[in-house]
């Protein structure tokens, strides 16, 4: 009798085809952004989206398995810690009658692949005719959201024709990339990264069933098995792998942490781990789904965006964080940029609190090395490193080689010094979304004293009466070394504001807390005579006859380009026009003044936002993926809801549309969390005030209605809104009463009795 460990509908991807992303063929030139899109993780471990059979590694870069933290200086990237790859665990390899089967377009003349979104799972089915046995080979995979150790690779063989001897063996592939070998025995590994000394231990188990009978393996080596049998047409065979990986300081504790969660997993079964997996994403999936009827591609697009942000946090491990492409590809050496801090945040303060504060823990742990990289360029305080890597260090790469081959030094490790403001507004953001009191007297007021300690510092005083930041880069890289960059000094001033504020509040909140944390850092009421000095002299470039702000001092003065020309280019405009042109001129690489309007539209006076929108917007290049999505938001608030929509589409084609060439190292996942910013305070109008949400929807013309749910200080609230009716709907699911704001009018919310009204 046959019977199945897997029932086959654990094969079905979703029905509903809004909840999946499907590729079907074979595009040798779309391989390597197929991985980066199916790529699943869970915050700890992150596997690209490989096919199940692969010859060797012609078209594409390996499948690697990234495990979060796993830095170590290789000597690529001018010597900076970047992240390694683990060995790739999902290495099958199938012969019939000694021929080898692959899933190439000669051999294999159908292949589909799924992106589960709603399950988190990778799904693949294809029918194999050549060689001696002609099979059906359906697939999937996940990274347990549940358990964020494991990995389960499921593969399920119908026989269709043909009796062949077949060998199956399942084995690890690149398990040398970097890291130094300890142990090896049949069912586990441990290694070393050679220079960081981070131990990392996998173990796996796998079984293989024909027909429903478990086959013995012959075990050919360390985490490598493998079986052989005769086919015949009508046989099923399923083979099921589970690993565990574990990352210690010490080898030892990696391999005990790597074999209980094994063992835990194993007692659950594939079917347990799989139904665990999917109740963790359906928990995710109940605070964060954003639905949009009558724009699918949008509504696609969100659901991607929600599923990767999902997919890179972890809240269970502060030592980490998440790098500009999250675990999905090697762009960027798994680096964390000011994307997190800016980008990623808001989705996760309003969607995973706790997600958010094990974010925001790295960057307190991260302190002591801010602090040494402003002492090492002479400034007070703490000033975040540009890029970081797990210890919170500087990890930019001094140098880079150009599109024209030219090797150029990278100088924003030591000039972009806004993340420090960014880190900042981070702290701020989760604190008053939260109001989580632990977390600002731990270690949420201690970054904002010693980010706004370096930047009372940094503005230095000048005769003209007003303080000057001078020599950084702002977000708009293409300018290198100016003074007085706006986005810059305001941003500066506001961390001193905010820091001033966390001292009043402390003082009247918690009078121990402030005496210790102030005798800790040396904090003194001349100290903060400073900030309050310099928060109100630092030069804003800000214009009151224009209600313009100058990007930097003497951007007014250059060589003004007009981009409309440049229409359809398909390289940035800084190759266009060449490094030093693009110097001279007043094209922008990113959302510079514009991201300033996305993060603190109240320092734009009266009209001055649409001023300086419709100033900027025409020269920026989008040289960044960061720039379409903070010009969505902007175009959003201020009604322009076309051309917000036209940024939104560009920003969902990033990593959807194989638009540009760098998807294949991973998701562009501030991007992605600045879609979610995009709907969220943009289209919906979604902000809050110190009394709670408010809301001013501008939904797309096509958009006939949006919802989504949002967490603020301990409530669950769910917004919809209908466009044809023009009425919004908002319910208090969970958490204490509060007020809701639509347009202009105040109404409160209760449990059980949700709001509707007009806008
Ligand atoms: C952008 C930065 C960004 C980095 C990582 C750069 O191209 O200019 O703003 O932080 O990419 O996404």
């Amino acid at each position: 009798m046959t019977s199945s460990a897997f029932p086959e509908t654990m094969f079905a991807p979703s029905a509903d085809p809004t909840w999946l992303l499907t590729e079907e063929g074979y595009d040798p030139l779309r391989e390597s952004s197929r991985e980066t899109r199916f790529a699943i993780s869970n915050g700890f471990l992150g596997v690209r989206g490989e096919r199940a059979f692969t010859r060797g590694r012609r078209w594409t870069t390996p499948a690697r398995t990234y495990v979060a933290g796993l830095f170590d200086r290789t000597g690529e990237a001018g010597g900076v810690p970047v992240l390694l790859p683990a060995a790739d665990w999902l290495q099958v390899q199938l012969h019939a009658n000694g021929i080898r089967f692959v899933d190439e377009p000669a051999d294999v003349p159908s292949h589909r692949m799924d992106l589960d979104m709603r399950r988190g799972l990778v799904l693949s089915d294809c029918f194999h005719d050549a060689g001696p046995v002609r099979l059906r080979v359906r697939t999937l995979r996940l990274v347990s959201l549940h358990e964020r150790a494991l990995g389960l690779q499921m593969i399920r063989l119908n026989i269709l024709e043909g009796e062949a001897t077949v060998t199956l063996e399942a084995s690890l592939e690149g398990i040398d990339h970097g890291l130094t070998l300890l142990t090896g025995s049949p069912d586990l590994m441990t290694w070393r990264t050679r220079r960081s000394g981070i131990a990392l231990a996998m173990t796996a188990g796998a079984a293989l069933k024909i027909d429903g009978r478990t086959e013995p393996p012959g075990e050919t080596g360390p985490l490598r098995s493998s079986w052989t049998w005769t086919t015949r047409p009508g046989q099923v065979v399923e083979f099921e792998r589970l690993v565990s990986l574990a990352r210690s300081p010490d080898g030892a504790a990696a391999a005990a942490t790597a074999r209980a969660a094994l063992k835990r997993a194993q007692g659950r079964r594939a079917r347990g781990v799989v139904g665990d997996h999917q109740a963790a994403w359906s928990e995710r999936w109940a605070h964060s789904e954003v639905e949009v009827d009558g724009d699918p591609a949008a509504q696609r697009a969100l659901r991607f965006a929600a599923y990767h942000l999902n997919s890179a946090a972890n809240p269970d491990d502060e030592r980490v964080s998440i790098g500009a492409r999250a675990l999905t590809g090697s762009d960027y050496g798994g680096h964390v940029f000011w994307d997190t801090d800016i980008y990623l945040l808001p989705f996760y303060c309003h969607t995973w609190p706790e997600a958010a504060r094990a974010l925001l823990m790295y960057r307190h742990h991260g302190l002591e090395a801010a602090r040494a990289k402003a002492r090492a360029q002479g400034w007070s305080g703490a000033l975040y490193a540009w890029e970081a890597a797990s210890g919170g260090e500087e990890a930019t790469p001094p140098s880079t080689v150009a599109p024209d081959r030219q090797v150029l030094g990278i100088l924003t490790g030591l000039r972009e010094h806004h993340v420090s403001a960014d880190v900042a507004y981070g702290v701020w953001r989760y604190w008053t979304a939260t109001g989580d009191e632990e977390f600002l007297r731990e270690a949420g007021a201690e970054i904002l004293f010693e980010t706004a300690r370096f930047w009372a510092s940094r503005a230095v005083p000048e005769p003209d009466g007003r303080r000057h930041i001078r020599g950084v880069i702002g977000p708009d890289e293409y300018h290198e070394t100016v003074d007085d960059n706006a986005f810059t000094n305001v941003m500066a001033a506001w961390n001193i504001q905010r820091a001033l504020d966390t001292v009043e509040l402390m003082r009247g909140r918690w009078p121990q807390g402030w005496s210790e944390l102030s005798s800790r850092l040396g904090l003194d009421e001349s100290e903060l005579d400073q900030w309050r000095d310099a928060a109100a002299r630092i030069a804003t470039g800000y214009d009151p006859q224009t209600g313009l702000y100058e990007q930097f001092a003497g951007f007014f003065g250059l060589e003004p380009v007009d981009l409309s020309a440049y229409a359809g280019r398909s390289v940035p405009m800084d190759v266009v026009l060449g490094r030093e042109r693009t110097q001279r001129s007043q094209v922008i690489k990113q959302a510079d003044v514009v991201a300033l309007l996305a993060l603190l539209p109240d320092v734009f006076p009266g009209g001055s936002g649409k001023r300086n929108f419709l100033y900027y917007e025409p020269r920026c290049g989008h040289g960044s993926s960061l720039s379409s999505p903070l010009h969505a938001l902007v175009a959003a608030r201020l009604g322009e809801t076309d051309k917000a929509l036209d940024y939104f589409s560009r920003t969902a084609a990033i990593d959807l549309s194989d638009t540009t060439a760098a998807v294949g190292g991973g998701v562009h996942i501030g991007a992605l969390g600045g879609l979610w910013m995009a709907t969220v305070f943009g289209f919906a109008g979604v902000a809050f005030g110190e009394d709670g949400l408010h809301l001013s929807p501008r939904l797309p013309s096509g958009w006939t209605r949006l919802a989504f749910t949002l967490q603020w200080r301990g409530r669950r609230l769910g917004c919809e809104i209908l466009q044809t009716a023009r009425r919004v709907t908002v319910s208090l699911d969970d958490g204490p009463s509060t007020v809701v704001q639509i347009e202009a009018t105040r109404h409160p919310l209760e449990p059980g009795r949700p709001i509707n009204a007009a806008y």
